[in-house]
């Protein structure tokens, strides 16, 4: 077993101990590698926009979603181009839109600069990039040695080198960083970040991996030991948070009352019907809606974001007089509601409308 504090010092050893594994992972990927869109291009918008799309999405989900986008926005320039609203409405569905704001702001820092990044750390610079997305773009458009460590990097290397350093704690990042750039092989930084990413989704599995049938097996430090279903270790996070929301869709001849979410919360930008939040309102306000004919849609609906679950409520009102609006919300015909970027959440609601949407 490899001990977290030898581990850094012990690196080159460890390499040379292990001289067949990357070979046997690269030859792996030749055989089972993925065969996906962005990674039959250079273009490191479309390799760029990929990566932020599958940051905290699925890759079947977001190639639809990348095709989606690479039609409306072929270039940087015409990302750039394009109104926030626009980009959000696009990236409806997908959730967590902060990767949607913060690829439009970056788009226009792309076109503002003149050219896209092309080393380390200027692509590390845009908004939304982290250590790894930089050197996934870097590795894969402009073949910089950089080692691209995710997810599955952190499992396939915990379980085959036994590392127990938690892969969430500021420790386990430099060393499975400092594992993963010594295994790469110089030059082919691409096929490797890839071999690793696809070896780590397809064989080495959170769950169920497939040791049986694994080339590497022989020399796995987990299942020699028993680790595979401990390895890698995470630290548990303090527990999240949950938030009440209430929603009151009101309805006066064809029209409905909207918002756009304000800045420094959950989904801003996006549009919203009238919303109350905080506990000791709620019963009050049902208990009055209730009595003001408004009927209960859907009740306790439950929305689970990256750091956050939701309860929502959801009441619709149809008025005969336009009543007047709080602070901030507009009247907008229902057939336009299309057009305006919403959460998913609100979809969801919107969807459980007591009659058809399409007036
Ligand atoms: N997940 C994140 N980036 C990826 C990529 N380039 N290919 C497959 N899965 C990924």
């Amino acid at each position: 077993m490899v001990s977290s504090s030898d581990l850094l010092r012990n690196i080159g050893y460890i390499c040379s101990m292990n001289d067949g594994y990357t070979e046997s992972l690269l030859s792996w990927y030749r055989e089972h590698g993925r065969d996906l869109p962005w990674r039959a291009t250079r273009d490191a918008y479309a390799i760029w926009l990929s990566e932020i799309i599958l940051q905290q999405t699925r890759v079947q989900q977001g190639e639809a979603y990348w095709h989606r986008f690479m039609l409306r926005f072929p270039s940087v320039e015409a990302l750039a181009a394009a109104s926030e609203d626009e980009v959000l409405r696009l990236w409806q569905g997908l959730g967590y839109y902060s990767r949607a704001r913060n690829l439009h702001a970056a788009a226009r820092q792309i076109v503002a600069e003149g050219a896209f990044p092309q080393t380390l750390e200027g692509i590390r610079a845009l908004k939304g990039v982290g250590d790894y997305t930089a050197a996934a773009v870097a590795s894969f458009a402009f073949g910089v040695d950089a080692a691209a460590v995710d997810g599955n990097v952190y499992r396939v290397l915990a379980r085959h080198f036994g590392i127990e350093t938690p892969i969430n704690s500021t420790e386990g990042k430099r060393e499975f960083t400092a594992l993963a750039t010594a295994l790469l092989p110089h030059g082919q930084a691409a096929t490797f970040n890839q071999a690793m990413m696809d070896f780590g989704a397809l064989q080495c599995t959170p769950h169920a991996p497939v040791c049986a049938a694994c080339p590497v097996a022989e020399t796995c430090a987990a299942l020699r030991t028993g680790r595979v279903d401990t390895l890698p270790v995470k630290l548990l996070k303090t527990k999240v948070q949950e938030r009440r929301l209430t929603y009151l869709y009101i309805r006066f001849n064809h029209e409905t009352a909207i918002r756009k979410r304000p800045a420094g919360d959950i989904w801003q930008g996006l549009w919203e019907p009238v919303a109350v939040e905080g506990e000791q309102w709620l019963e009050e306000l049902a208990t009055r809606w209730a009595a003001d004919g408004v009927v209960l849609v859907e009740k306790d609906v439950k929305h689970v974001l990256t750091h956050r679950i939701l309860m929502a409520d959801f009441y619709f009102m149809e008025v005969t007089e336009k009543p007047p609006l709080p602070e901030g919300y507009i009247w907008v015909k229902e057939t336009d509601l299309d057009d305006y970027g919403k959460p998913r959440l609100i979809e969801r609601l919107l969807a459980q409308l007591p009659y058809p949407q399409s007036l």
